[in-house]
């Protein structure tokens, strides 16, 4: 079994970014959950595990003007630079495992859709919270979208932890209240039906 640094290498070196499960042509619900926060379009989002998402796009399109992706995959970032082009520059990147990550700032939103699941590891996800508690301000917002506790028990092979989002809110512990959850239906591009749990949380 590879570790996960060369796993999601491996992935975006030999898969293009609409060939994933995981692809969206379009960020619906993480932008829905984003203006959501009534964050304003200066303020600093990152994108945690953003991989080769299209969400990095739609938020430059949208006009939001600091924008952090991060993602242990070079590779991945590689992919969304080119395709952005001369706007790729409008944006920090970051290459870095969530759980040995030191924030060099804070955020107002933090964002990450399918990442937190494949933390299996108590202390793994206790160093991830870790992080978000020191990324946000009071009064920031944690966006998280998990698998559902009726979605796949892996993805990309991996096995992943599915969360509600009343487990999901005991998984980020103090620190953070839950300001909205819901769940929905991801529709991979072969067509397989993944549900999943969304939450926001705001920073104490
Ligand atoms: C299922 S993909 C989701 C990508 C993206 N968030 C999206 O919605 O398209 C999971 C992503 O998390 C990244 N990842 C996995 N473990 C990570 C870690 N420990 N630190 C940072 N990124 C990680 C992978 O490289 C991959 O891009």
């Amino acid at each position: 079994m590879p570790d996960s640094k060369t796993h999601w290498e491996q992935v975006y070196s030999s898969r293009k970014p609409h060939e994933v499960g995981w692809y969206q042509a379009y960020p619906e619900i993480p932008l829905h959950l984003i203006a959501s926060t009534g964050a304003n379009k200066t303020a600093a989002i990152i994108d945690v595990g953003g991989g080769a998402s299209n969400l990095v796009d739609a938020l430059l399109e949208n006009g939001y003007c600091d924008v952090t992706v991060l993602d242990l995959s070079a590779a991945a970032l590689k992919a969304t630079q080119a395709r952005l082009g001369e706007a790729s520059n409008q944006v920090k990147w970051l290459v870095a495992d969530i759980t040995s990550f030191t924030p060099p700032r804070q955020y107002d939103v933090w964002h990450d859709r399918a990442v937190f699941h494949f933390l299996t590891e108590a202390a793994d996800r206790q160093r991830y919270v870790e992080a978000a508690r020191a990324a946000l301000p009071p009064g920031g917002h944690l966006i998280m979208a998990t698998f559902a506790l009726d979605g796949p028990p892996q993805c990309s092979g991996l096995d992943v932890v599915r969360y509600s989002p009343e487990s999901l809110r005991q998984a980020v512990g103090e620190g953070f209240a839950l300001a909205e959850s819901f769940g929905g239906l991801h529709i991979t591009p072969s067509q397989g039906k993944q549900s999943y749990t969304f939450c926001r949380f705001i920073r104490n």
